[in-house]
């Protein structure tokens, strides 16, 4: 498992590199990694988003609160980048989970445009889910918290910090370009609005350990950060 690779032109990209560990992240359910060889694939797969948020089918917005522009299934996309990412989304799964299989449900990205933001919302279908920060955007210099990703569920400690269930302090697990985070699905979380100009770019999967019957769709149920 360890030995899989990826080819991305010339080069042979481990998909799971030798020196990465992910860690427990403010929560026992929650874990974070960050990979160190981004450049390999970040530029052309940012490149590849943008094109796709332009004018594809797969590009879907919805309003403002939404989580930005979806572009869904990239396994669609006809991308090594994508083939790599979710590649490491789905061993990052099985890290996490300890078990042998992974498959994806349904995955996305979310372009964030200046304005947008995303309500709290859990993800259907799903163990749990995988969310990868491709680009933080522009930062605020007067709100810290523009654009970013946080928990909001009572069932986190970390968010309860004055009363157990009471969900007073929402848990920003912080993100930068690199980090992928795994959470369980139902864990209620939000985007701040955005306030940059560059595009703030995430990706999303909903893992299980064994392919769900039906359709994943409607889409607009399933939110993404
Ligand atoms: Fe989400």
């Amino acid at each position: 498992m360890s030995d899989e690779t990826i080819h991305l032109g010339m080069k042979v990209i481990k998909v799971w590199p030798d020196d990465c560990k992910s860690e427990v992240c403010g929560d026992p359910t929650i874990h974070k990694v960050s990979f160190a060889d981004t450049q390999e694939y970040h530029p052309r797969l940012i490149a590849k988003i943008l094109e796709l948020e332009e004018n594809h089918r797969l590009r879907k917005r919805y309003f403002r609160g939404a989580c930005g522009t979806k572009i869904h299934n990239l396994e669609q996309w006809v991308s090594t980048e994508a083939e790599l990412i979710t590649a490491r989304a789905k061993a990052l799964f099985r890290k996490a989970l300890d078990c042998e299989q992974s498959v994806v449900d349904l995955s996305w990205a979310n372009v964030y445009r200046t304005g947008d933001y995303c309500l709290p919302h859990s993800h259907l279908r799903s163990t749990a889910s995988v969310v990868y920060c491709l680009d933080t955007g522009d930062e605020d210099p007067e709100d810290p918290h523009s654009g970013r990703f946080c928990f909001v569920d009572p069932r986190l400690r970390n968010c309860c910090q004055h009363q157990e269930g009471c969900m007073t302090t929402p848990f920003f697990p912080g993100m930068v370009a690199g980090t992928m985070l795994i959470f369980p699905s139902q864990l209620v979380h939000s985007v701040n609005p955005y306030a940059g100009k560059r595009p703030r770019i995430t990706l999303s999967w909903s893992i299980n350990k064994n392919m769900l019957p039906g359709s994943p769709f409607p889409a607009n149920a399933g939110n993404g950060p």
